[in-house]
């Protein structure tokens, strides 16, 4: 066991209690594949702004933030009492609500580019929905992905294989399905059209993550992104920008700051405050499909799709998510990452970091020992060493997660 292991197995008895018994009920203990790492993870009992505390009672600065999805940290004032309010009157119904109009008013005078949207549970119904849109939408089959990009856990998205030379597919996923999907390398022109020419005739869409959030925070160039608009056009195929993670980064997203206009975005984490929450939406002649007044209308049920407390969460916190605030965050990830590469330089560690507004991942060889030592030092980071930052953060939650790396490099 290494030094990194025995630190924390110390810190976490009370976790490693919970994992243990988690294992007569739960495979491999675990429910959620992405938040899992050995040899066990911590079990949170509470957050408040940008720190979290574990069963152990070790209090955390988290820089998880639920896979970006916290940008107002743990239990905002706000968005705990708009959820209070709202569970206090109507948690969940089958009708439509007045906050659903509300936040996608919100969303669209972010995303222009969004005429008409639809609300979804999670990221991975979102892309799926817009994969069957954009499919309905060309009367194709094939859609095209990039290496290292995440959509969720459908099973074209989980085509996508790990190792780009690899066929798409996995297991349980069928034949039929695999064979639709078309993985490119990314920001490579030259290898996407390479890869996209046997199938362009049957292209329905393009979806790629502007900018690789689980993928190492790795932003698609300006060139790339136009060429594959310029592509998408010609070949009658639709354009969609995954922006589960991306739409953090600013105001108006990552295709506001690259400056594509896509055909179909795809949001989540943010827009639901919290909780659960999955959105798709774009060209109005395309969503247009799902309209139940039409013939033949796409279907898209949904018992919690909309659901009151999630649009109120979501509300909450975009209304705190002015353009200064996001200029901030913006500002105290670059200090991180100033911080960050001074330390790589200073202690001839071969690492560096990558930064797109508040989104961070640290690019080492191994981040799983650093890992275990970040979480013995007071430190929330996933496995990969990808981060983000909180609108509670200021220079001192920074000055302590370069510390707690420097700790850890040793
Ligand atoms: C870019 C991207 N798309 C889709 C998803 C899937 O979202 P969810 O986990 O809400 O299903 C994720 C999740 O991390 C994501 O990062």
């Amino acid at each position: 066991m290494t030094r990194a292991q025995q630190q924390y197995e110390q810190l976490t008895p009370a976790s490693r209690a919970l994992f243990e018994r988690a294992l007569g009920s739960l495979p491999g203990g675990n429910t959620r594949t992405t938040i899992f790492h050995d040899p066990y993870p911590v079990y949170l009992v509470g957050g408040e702004g940008c720190r979290a505390t574990d069963v152990d009672g070790v209090e955390r600065i988290d820089f998880i933030s639920n896979y970006t999805s916290l940008i107002l940290g743990h239990c905002h004032p706000r968005v705990v009492e708009a959820v209070q309010r709202q569970a206090g009157r109507l948690m969940s119904a089958a009708a439509p609500n007045e906050l659903e109009i509300e936040l996608a008013e919100r969303i669209r005078e972010r995303l222009p580019s969004i005429e008409l949207i639809r609300f979804a549970n999670s990221g991975t119904e979102a892309t799926m929905l817009a994969l069957r849109a954009a499919r309905a939408f060309t009367g194709r089959s094939a859609i095209a992905t990039f290496a290292g990009g995440y959509h969720g856990s459908h099973d074209y998205a989980a085509s996508i294989p790990a190792d780009p030379s690899a066929s798409p597919g996995g297991r349980g996923i069928p034949a039929a399905v695999a064979d639709t999907v078309v993985v490119a390398p990314f920001n490579d022109i030259e290898g996407t059209r390479a890869a996209f020419e046997p199938r362009l005739a049957d292209l329905a869409a393009v979806i790629i993550e502007p900018v690789l959030g689980s993928g190492g925070v790795l932003p698609a160039t300006a060139e790339f992104l136009a060429f594959l608009r310029e592509l998408t056009r010609e070949a009658g195929a639709l354009l969609v920008f995954d922006e589960v993670i991306s739409f953090r980064i600013g105001y108006h997203g990552a295709q506001g700051r690259l400056g594509v206009t896509p055909d179909l975005t795809t949001l989540g984490k943010i827009i639901g405050g919290g909780l659960p929450v999955g959105a798709f939406g774009g060209r109005a002649d395309v969503m247009a499909l799902f309209d139940p007044r039409s013939d033949n209308p796409l279907g898209h049920g949904g018992t919690f799709n909309a659901n009151p407390l999630t649009m109120a969460a979501g509300l909450a916190t975009l209304a705190e998510m002015t353009p200064e605030r996001y200029d901030e965050l913006e500002a105290l990830a670059v200090e991180l990452w100033e911080k960050l590469t001074t330390l790589f330089a200073d202690t001839s560690v071969a690492g560096s970091v990558t930064q797109a507004g508040s989104l961070f991942n640290l690019q080492l060889d191994d981040t799983a020992s650093l890992h275990l030592a970040l979480l013995s030092n007071g430190i929330l980071l996933t496995g990969r060493g990808m981060g983000c930052l909180s609108t509670p953060m200021t220079t001192v939650e920074v000055d302590a997660f370069v510390e707690a790396v420097r700790l850890g490099l040793r």
